[in-house]
């Protein structure tokens, strides 16, 4: 995208990039009702990171269920809103974040459409638990007629080639030539120290997994907006395929990144990892650290034994 659009610090209609220094609230309440196509972001998940004071587990809740009350207000009647979350972790014991917010949608009226794993291969090491290697992004629209484009979102399919064996279309191709349904899990690698998309923000979404669901929930010219924008992901993805971007973001150091990220991507010139690239693999690649240094000759010969019965 060449097209190099004022930000705006403040919301109107007219604008293409809004950034607000300061309360996802307080920016809501300039946004009309029934203005915005899609509301995504990654809340705060209340385990005490440098952004958030870790609060009783009922006030968080009450304090997003106020935010969500005002994205379910100025959600279009077509619009979706996606809340990516992972575990709230307290002594040891994990609360699947999505479980207990799934309430505040659902009694506001909103329908879910579907609980995505988004599924990654880094994180912490656990000894006393299996290493969380998934997060959820939970999907909810506001009415029956909701906007879904699944062509600009198909993957390629495991066997193109496939064809139909009998009835009528005996001997044609079975597969739709634009690819499949995505599903609802996705392996998309998250923005750790090596990944091209790293910032000093703790907790980034990548650009990637925000750009599926712009481009599946939103049409050209739709506002696509984020309460909690850390480094601007959600505005970067929604300007990437033309649509308006707005978002809020309380720590002044993310808004910098943010404007940054965002001047970048409308020059051109903001690297990310590519929609659908392949995962790297290391061994595919070749990389010697796959070589494990404990593999003793006689293992070698042990494995290839059990290989062979
Ligand atoms: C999980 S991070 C989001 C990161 C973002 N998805 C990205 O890709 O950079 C949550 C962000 O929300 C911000 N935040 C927390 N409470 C907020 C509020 N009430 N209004 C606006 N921003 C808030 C935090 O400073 C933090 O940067």
């Amino acid at each position: 995208m060449a097209k190099k659009y004022r930000i705006s610090d403040k919301f109107a209609l007219s604008e293409h990039i809004v950034l607000f220094h300061g309360d996802c609230l307080d920016l809501l309440k300039k946004i009309p009702d029934e203005s915005i196509q899609l509301i995504v972001t990654s809340p705060p998940y209340n385990i005490g990171k440098e952004y958030e004071k870790k609060l009783e587990l009922q006030m968080y809740q009450e304090q997003q269920a106020a935010i969500i009350r005002e994205c379910v207000r100025v959600l279009s009647p077509r619009g979706s809103i996606c809340w990516q979350v992972g575990n709230y972790v307290d002594n040891g014991s994990i609360i699947p974040l999505d479980t207990i917010l799934y309430p505040i949608f659902t009694e506001l009226g909103l329908k879910m459409r579907n609980r995505i794993i988004w599924h990654f291969e880094h994180g912490l090491h656990c000894s006393k638990r299996f290493s969380g290697r998934y997060e959820a992004i939970i999907w909810f629209t506001k009415s029956k007629n909701y906007v879904f484009n699944l062509d600009p979102v198909r993957v390629p399919q495991k066997y193109p080639g496939k064809k139909y064996f009998k009835g009528p279309n005996a001997g044609k191709y079975s597969c739709n030539p634009l690819g499949k349904n995505p599903g609802d899990i996705w392996s998309i690698p998250n923005v750790k120290s090596n990944h091209v998309e790293k910032t000093e923000h703790p907790c980034q979404f990548p650009v990637e997994l925000i750009e599926r669901l712009v481009l599946s929930m939103t049409n050209e010219g739709d506002w696509v907006f984020d309460p909690f924008l850390g480094t601007g992901t959600t505005i970067i993805s929604a300007i990437r395929h033309q649509r308006k971007g707005a978002g809020a973001e309380m720590v002044s150091k993310y808004i910098d990144i943010a404007r940054n990220r965002i001047d970048k991507e409308a020059a051109g010139t903001l690297r990310t990892r590519p929609m659908n690239k392949p995962i790297y693999d290391p061994k595919e690649a070749g990389n010697n650290l796959t070589i494990s240094p404990w593999t003793t000759e006689q293992n070698n010969v042990q494995l290839s034994l059990l290989n062979k019965k």
